[in-house]
Formats: structure tokens, sequence, C-alpha cells
């Protein structure tokens, strides 16, 4: 099994190309079963959540070829409808998969994702919204199935909790059904954006693109021709490294970046007072030797993304004075703060809220990664602690970070990965 060994405090410099958004691959990826022919997507993150989706797909019956980093997918010959739990287990976003094979096919079964490290992870409300399009949905032996013999219709969606991967999944069903689809409080991250605006495109009409409420015309299973186009770069993949920057006190420039995705993180790296300049796609970070403490508190976009929090917590670590994260979306992400404690960071826990003193100086240790973004907060610690981290079971990160010990390594991090 890999690990990484980091040697540090080191100062770091140079500039970072920001690779595709892992979570608006996923969706995009499920989308081209409602494709009427081939579709090629580029700028696609060479990660193992991408890996594992092709694999599902291709175990579905569809056939597609990788170059670099372009994908061409092509479902037309897809048969089977059942995604199993032998890959669904491996990554809950299989789910993404239910709403476009039931708009398709109208018929199909998918193991139940089961929760994770950061929580219990449910998706009642998946399959309520389908129920409300016309799907019969029950659950048996861990799998759901998913049944409308006459296809999807049109219904008025309102989302009690804003949901990520249900509001995709009910837009790739609604693209297809028959009639208008309005979904009220629906997700506004970019993935899911850039999702409508694709389908937009494929000539799925749309409205209130990027708004809580979205209204979709379904073609009435009439399949879509999707032209070619590039997955939107990876705002938490450039947030990790702005964090990473920040610890270290380094000077650093991400590109192929989009900072109209990063209004919330950035705010707050400017608040512990580093200063960002940025371009249309590219942010320079010019760091701050003393670090302020910052309050944040986790919700949907466009607020502050749960997603950057680990790596927050533990640049707090080294900010003077007394921070607090409040963790509104998952029930259990801090599995990152026992590990980041090894180092010496000084973290209370209370509810769902961190506490952190700084600063606490860090000192290299053996430590765990749990989860994907709990082991990015333990890079950016390890780049800052003195001495040499081993930070094992980095199986977490090649889910989501493409190439990290390259990209840290070309900006001067001395960081390995080894074997164990
Ligand atoms: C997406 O997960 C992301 N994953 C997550 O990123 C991200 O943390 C999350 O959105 C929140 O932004 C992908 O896009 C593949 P949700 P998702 O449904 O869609 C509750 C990463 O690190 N809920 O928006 O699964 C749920 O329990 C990953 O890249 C229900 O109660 O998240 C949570 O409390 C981690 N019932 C809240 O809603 C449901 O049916 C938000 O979950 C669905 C969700």
């Amino acid at each position: 099994m890999d690990y990484f060994k980091i040697n540090g405090p080191k100062t770091l410099g140079g500039s970072v190309p920001v690779s595709g958004a892992k979570n608006a691959a996923l969706p995009l990826i499920a989308m081209t079963i409602l494709a009427q022919a081939p579709v090629t997507i580029t700028n696609l993150p060479h990660v193992v959540d991408i890996k594992t989706l092709l694999k599902l797909l291709h175990n579905l019956g569809a056939d597609f070829t990788l170059e670099g980093n372009s994908v061409t997918i092509d479902t037309c010959c897809l048969g089977n409808t059942k995604a199993t739990y032998d890959i669904v287990k491996t990554m809950r976003a299989s789910i993404l998969v239910l709403g476009p094979l039931l708009a398709r096919f109208g018929h199909c079964e998918v193991s139940l994702p089961g929760g994770c490290a950061i929580g219990q992870r449910p998706i009642d409300l998946h399959l309520k919204a389908l129920e409300q399009m016309g799907a019969q949905i029950s659950i048996h032996a861990g799998y759901v199935r998913a049944e409308a013999p006459d296809g999807l219709h049109g219904a008025h969606i309102l989302f009690d909790k804003i949901t990520v991967t249900g509001t995709a999944n009910v837009v790739m069903a609604a693209a297809l059904a028959k009639g208008k689809t309005v979904i009220t409080n629906a997700a506004r991250e970019p993935e899911v954006v850039q999702l409508c605006e694709v389908l937009n495109n494929s000539g799925v009409a749309m409205e209130g693109i990027g708004s809580s409420e979205l209204t979709v015309y379904g073609t009435d299973r009439r399949r879509l021709a999707i032209k070619p186009f590039a997955v939107i770069p990876d705002r938490i993949e450039a947030g990790t490294y702005l964090c990473a920057a920040a610890i270290t006190r380094s000077p650093v420039t991400l590109t192929r970046v989009r900072p109209d995705h990063l209004e919330a993180v950035l705010g707050k790296l400017e608040e512990m007072g580093v200063s960002i300049d940025t371009t249309d796609s590219t942010i320079t970070l010019r760091p701050s030797e003393t670090l302020k403490p910052v309050d944040i508190t986790t919700q949907e976009y466009p607020a502050f993304p749960t997603d950057m929090q680990a790596q927050f917590l533990a640049l707090c670590t080294q900010a003077e004075g007394t921070s607090t994260i409040e963790e509104r979306l998952f029930e259990n992400r801090f599995m990152h703060v026992s590990e980041l404690q090894r180092l010496g960071a000084d973290i209370t826990l209370k509810g769902s809220t961190a506490t952190v003193k700084g600063p606490s100086p860090l000192y290299g240790a053996d430590v765990m990664a749990t989860d994907l973004r709990a082991s990015s907060a333990l890079v950016l610690a390890a780049l800052a602690a003195e001495g040499e981290t081993d930070i094992h079971r980095i199986y977490h990160l090649d889910r989501g970070y493409e190439a990290l010990e390259k990209k840290f390594g070309k900006i001067g991090a001395d960081i390995a990965r080894l074997s164990e």
C-alpha cells in the first residue's frame, strides 16, 4: 500500500496547473447514458473515482477510449441496467447512474451506496424525487429497484435539503422525461451548473441554471446529441493548493482555474492575511508571515464549501489566535482532527464545531488518511511540520487529486510516494 513521506518545513514557489473537477466529471460521465452517439469529454482528471465510474459504465455495456485527459464514451450498445455492489461500494457517487438509466430504459437496479467515513450519506431525496416523476421504487437485498415502464413525467420537486448529486440525478432524469420538471431548492454548485449547461447545449431547454429554482423541459425519451466539452477546473483541488501556499508562507500561482468558483474560499484566505490576485484563469497567492484566525461555517454553494473544511482546519493551526470551524453538512467530517493532533495541533471538538488555538508548532509523525479531504489536510500540515511525516493509506487521496506528489514536487515540496 502506498504512503507519502514528506519532509518539512519547506517554502514552495512556482505555478500549479489545476486539473478538471472530479465532482463535475462524475455526473457528466453518467450523463452520456442519455446520448444518441459517442460523447467526447476533455480536461478529464486521472483520479481513481473517474476510473471507477468508467468501469461501471463499461460493465453496463458502454465502450470508452481514453487518450491523455480525454475520453470518448459510446453508450449506444449499453444494455445492462444493473449497477452491482462490487463497484458501487467503492464509490457512492455511482448513484449518479440511477436517474439516466431509469430515464432511458424505464428500469434499473443500483446497489445502495451505503455510508462512508464522513457520514451516513442517505439517498432518500433522490428516490422520493424519482417517485414523484412516476418511478416505482423498491429496495431488495441492498439494491434500489426502479421501474418506469411508461417513462418518467415532469413534476415539481421540492428538496427538503440541498443535495448536489440528488439535483444532478433529477436533472438527468428530467432531461428525457415527458413534460416540465421544476426543482425548488436545487443545488447551485458549479459542477451542477456545468451539467445543466451541457444538457442545455444538447437540446434540453432549461430555465434558472445556477439558481435554486431550476426548470427542465424533457425531450420525452428522445436521446441527446451531446457536443464535445471540457470539464471545469477543480475548485477544491485549487483551494487545497492555496492552503498549502498559505501554510508554508509560499508565493504560488494556480493556472487553468476559475477564481469565480472560489469566492468564499478566497475571502477567508484574505481574512487570514494573505494577498490574492486573480485573472480569468489564474490565482496568485502572496503569503503573509502571520496568519489571522477565522471563523468558518460550512454551507452549500456559494457559501464556504464543506470540501475545504479539513484543509482550513490544518491552516488554522498556524493562525495567531483562536479559530472556530463549524461543519454543518456531514455528521462525521472531523476525523482529520485526531491525526492533526498527532502532529501537534491544538484542536478541541464540541459537537459539530472545532476550536483551533494557534500558532502550534507542528512536528513530523506517522499519520493515517481517513477520507479524501482529510488526507489533503494531513499533506498541508506535513508540509509545514518540522521533520518527517509519513501519511499512510493515501489511496483516499488518489480518489480525487491528480498527480498530487508531482504537482507539489514541482513547486519545491520534499514529498515522495513509497510502498509499505
Ligand atoms: C457531493 O456529495 C460531493 N460529491 C461531496 O464531495 C460534497 O461534500 C457534497 O456534495 C456537499 O457539497 C460529489 O459531487 C460526487 P449532498 P453528495 O447530497 O451529493 C444530505 C468530495 O470530497 N442528504 O449534497 O452526496 C446528506 O446526508 C465529496 O469530493 C440527505 O439527507 O452530497 C448531507 O448531509 C465528499 N438525503 C447533505 O444532504 C439525500 O437523499 C448534502 O449531501 C441526499 C443528501
